[in-house]
């Protein structure tokens, strides 16, 4: 399956107006918008930045970027929605995403979910009640031969059980109590031993 990025390929002239807030945070979506110069084609790569700049996508977020980049809202809210990387609720303080594909399915992702969901008190897609962690699945990220397959803040984890994927959240949340988030790459993923991962934006199968 293609999925295609905008109705049309084609470069639009430059949108004129500027976010009112004043918010600073937007200057780095306008800083993306005239690196792309204002393709729509570049919709996703405007959404990683709106989303790496707010933590999330809101809809504020994606009607000022349908309307720099001329596009229906509709499309970008379509597109935001279509990728597992993007999410339009706020998130937790850290995040893990288990891939719930065929491959990582039949090698006990689902268990993986449910030892998460019972130590934290929440179901996938939610965040803890102290914002610490928040929860979520995937249709495929990309790595079946690793599978099952999470990926905690960004680092690709291989080939867990139930219990050492719990131990590795348990640990990670332990060896950040402090707040800070271990740092990723560009594209807000981590390569570990070799492993690298696209951080879903992939197609599903
Ligand atoms: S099914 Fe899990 S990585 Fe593909």
């Amino acid at each position: 399956m293609s999925v295609k990025t905008s109705p049309q390929s084609r470069a639009r002239p430059r949108a004129a107006t500027e976010h009112p807030s004043g918010d600073p945070r937007f200057s780095l979506i306008d800083r993306t918008l005239k690196r792309f110069s204002f393709q729509q084609d570049a919709l996703i790569e405007v959404l990683h930045t709106a989303q790496e700049a707010f933590g999330f996508l809101s809809d504020d977020l994606l009607i000022y970027v349908a309307h720099q980049l001329k596009l229906p809202l509709s499309w970008v809210y379509g597109v935001a929605t279509f990728y597992h990387f993007f999410t339009l609720t706020p998130q937790g303080q850290h995040n893990c995403i288990v891939c719930m594909g065929t491959a990582c399915y039949v090698k006990r992702a689902a268990e993986i979910v449910a030892a998460l969901q019972q130590e934290y008190q929440i179901t996938a897609g939610e965040t803890t009640a102290d914002g610490r962690l928040s929860v979520s699945t995937a249709r495929c990220l990309g790595s079946c031969g690793l599978a099952p397959v999470l990926v905690l803040d960004g680092e690709v984890l291989a080939r867990e059980t139930p219990e050492s994927a719990l131990e590795r959240v348990r640990q990670h949340l332990a060896e950040h109590a402090g707040g800070a988030k271990p740092e990723t790459n560009g594209a807000g993923v981590r390569e570990r031993n070799g492993i690298e991962s696209n951080g879903g934006i992939h197609e599903p199968i």
